[in-house]
């Protein structure tokens, strides 16, 4: 019975988890996540309560001799198998499954760079939340620099090689603070791409808009950079945002397209702002040959990105969930997937999609998931 009582707790937890997750990959009002989180929490502590009040000491078996009768009783007992089942069986296959999942980059290198080492100091910052930075093994400040190649088979011959610095989720609210964004910068600057993908999250606070100017312009790119908004920056002023980044050089798509010529070819760079900004782009004046780039701020977009023969979509927006346990893997993903797509690359043919963890975060707080920007180099498949 302590077996039952424990599966049937393990598999409550994951479905209240995959609830709050899907919430979370909606377009809600930004107070809505405060109350998403206080009814999961609460029904996630009220479960192992009720369970006992019901069943005391876990004893007569379920289903029998349960004072509570009728047909309430059923169903209580249907719903303890079922997350017994799915704490015993479903929780177990979905992360071997996810463990054997194979990465489709044809290569993937990196390196770390511990931010307050190089600084000399901890860039802590102003955030009221600041003092999570000082948990240890708190991995904020520890940026990974990730080199990925990927084979894509509609590249044109002219672009073997050609590179993309995806940067996501700065999150720019005081903790880290401006120095730790700046050196970021100056790595990825070192990098030199062809293009640049911004794939949104940039602010969080009116005050930290300020930001934007003098982080993101020491960036360096040959061709061109593109920029999308997420869901933080649309719960501030747009328009000021945007108008930041177009300072710096990027181009701002708002749900819309461009054509741009790379190397001589055409390539057509799409942004997807939705569910929060706008619902999804209008396409039926695009081109349909040229090579499609779609800047998405959250994966959830994957099926969209399909059905329009998006070649190359880059994401970030769930943080490749902050905090991830061995083997287990990530549990918090605000989206509508759970966490099928938390970070890497996915193959979704005819669309390849790639999830940053992003450079920050909402809470300074990672543990197994250090933040990253990545340098994708493109090869003809
Ligand atoms: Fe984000």
């Amino acid at each position: 019975m302590i077996l039952l009582f424990a599966g049937a707790c393990l598999g409550h937890l994951v479905l209240m988890i995959l609830s709050h997750n899907w919430w979370y990959g909606l377009a809600l009002p930004r107070k809505a996540g405060t109350i998403i989180h206080l009814i999961h929490a609460l029904l996630i502590v009220a479960f192992p309560v009720a369970l006992i009040e019901a069943y005391p000491f876990l004893t007569p078996p379920l289903g029998e001799g349960s004072e509570a009768g009728g047909d309430w009783s059923q169903l209580a007992t249907f719903y303890i198998l079922l997350c017994a089942a799915i704490g015993f069986l479903a929780l177990p296959i979905d992360t071997l499954l996810r463990l054997r999942r194979r990465d489709p980059s044809l290569n993937r290198q990196s390196r770390i760079l511990d931010v307050a080492k190089h600084l000399g100091r901890l860039p802590i910052g102003d955030d009221k939340e600041r003092f999570l930075a000082y948990l240890p093994g708190n991995e904020i400040f520890e940026i990974e620099l990730v080199e990925r190649t990927l084979a894509l088979p509609r590249l044109p011959d002219a672009w073997d090689g050609l590179t993309i610095l995806h940067l996501s989720d700065l999150h720019f609210k005081g903790t880290p603070n401006r120095d730790y964004f700046r050196f970021v910068m100056d790595r990825c600057a070192d990098w030199q791409p062809d293009l640049v993908a911004l794939t949104g999250d940039i602010a969080d606070s009116t005050r930290h808009m300020r930001w934007i100017v003098p982080v993101l312009g020491r960036l360096r790119w040959r061709i061109a950079a593109f920029a999308i908004l997420g869901n933080h920056d649309h719960w501030l002023d747009v328009s000021y945002i945007r108008r930041r980044l177009r300072r710096t050089g990027m181009n701002v798509l708002v749900n819309n397209w461009q054509k741009i010529e790379v190397r001589g070819e055409p390539m057509v760079v799409v942004g997807h702002e939705g569910p929060w900004l706008h619902s999804e782009p209008d396409l039926r004046d695009c081109p349909r040959e040229p090579f499609r780039l779609c800047l998405s701020h959250t994966p959830d977009n994957t099926r969209w990105a399909r059905s329009h023969g998006v070649d190359l979509m880059l994401s970030g927006h769930v943080h490749g969930g902050q905090i991830r346990f061995p083997l287990f893997g990530s549990v918090l993903v605000p989206s509508r997937h759970g966490r099928r797509y938390d970070c890497g690359v996915f193959n979704e043919s005819p669309t390849l999609l790639h999830v940053s963890r992003g450079v920050s975060g909402d809470h300074p707080i990672r543990y197994l998931c250090r933040p990253e920007v990545t340098l994708l180099t493109l090869r003809r498949a």
